[in-house]
């Protein structure tokens, strides 16, 4: 497994390959866990040789608090996936990515960044298009790979691709849960032991959640999942949203041709988790 942390010498020799070669690209932020790996797995089926970054990029932070608190892995990240066979690893500086110039360009995402995590997160997804499109001038991917725990991220990083012509096909992966249901997320090791103990009540909801959209309509399962989280000792939900997988817009009169999803943001103390659920 090759390591890089200069664009140069990764540009090298990925213009060393073979011509044909395929490269499917795996970009993360570290404290890589099942989820990250089940990326790159199946960018390893799909390739001839998967490229995957690891860098904590700063501009897609909207709490400093967040971004410091972060959890870095390095070590154990690059033994994970040299165990998986990954072929190369790109690990740049914020310096190297951004020179000293670091901010976030602005995109028009045709209103997808409006929603959730954009209403919630400011500059999140202006942070996560510069450094996509960044990663991908560097790598020049053919297929990429994300996560469906970031569905909305998913969605964005599509319309981008479509918006600026840009050559990879972006490929949607499952989420990968812990046995008790909680989503795997880098934030999960952030929480207390309690607060892990009880974390499954997010996707237990979301399930419970699902079922009542069969008969009801968005806005009761809204205000019963409100009221589960009024109370909840350990647990602040930040927002609950039924949205149309494709504009993400909250869903008024339910369309049978369409596909819709329930998102969450929940506090833990200090620890923001997010997950989604098909409905
Ligand atoms: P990060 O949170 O490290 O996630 C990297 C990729 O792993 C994303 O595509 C994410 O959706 C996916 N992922 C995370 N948890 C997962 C789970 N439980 N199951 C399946 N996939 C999961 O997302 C980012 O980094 C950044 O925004 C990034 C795209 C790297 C840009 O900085």
């Amino acid at each position: 497994m090759l390591i890089f942390t200069k664009i140069k010498s990764l540009q090298q020799e990925i213009k060393s390959l073979k011509d044909g070669t395929t490269i499917g690209f795996v970009p993360t932020m570290g404290a890589l866990h099942e989820g990250h790996l089940s990326l790159v797995e199946n960018a390893k089926k799909e390739n001839d040789i998967v490229v995957v970054s690891i860098f904590v990029n700063p501009t897609q932070f909207d709490n400093t608090d967040d971004l410091i608190n972060y959890p870095k892995t390095i070590e154990k990240d690059l033994s994970l996936l040299k165990s998986f066979n990954c072929d190369i690893v790109f690990t740049p500086t914020p310096e190297e990515i951004y020179a000293d110039n670091i901010k976030s360009e602005s995109f028009d995402f045709d209103g997808l960044e409006f929603q959730m995590e954009g209403k919630f997160r400011a500059g999140h997804f202006n942070g996560v298009g510069t450094i996509v499109e960044r990663l991908f001038e560097i790598v020049k991917p053919h297929k990429a790979y994300f996560g469906e725990k970031d569905f909305q991220q998913i969605q964005i990083i599509r319309k981008m691709a479509e918006k600026k012509n840009l050559p990879v096909q972006i490929i949607s992966c499952p989420i990968h849960r812990e046995k008790d249901g909680l989503a795997m997320s880098s934030r999960n090791t952030r929480l207390t032991e309690v607060q892990r103990a009880a974390a499954s009540f997010i996707y237990e909801t979301l399930k419970k959640a699902k079922i009542q959209f069969g008969t009801k309509n968005a806005s009761d399962v809204l205000k019963w999942v409100e009221n589960e989280f009024k109370n909840h000792p350990l647990f602040t939900l930040e927002y609950f949203e039924i949205a149309d997988e494709e504009t993400l817009l909250p869903v008024k009169t339910k369309n049978p041709t369409k596909k819709y999803r329930a998102f969450i943001a929940v506090f833990a103390g200090k620890v923001r988790l997010i997950d989604n659920i098909r409905l």
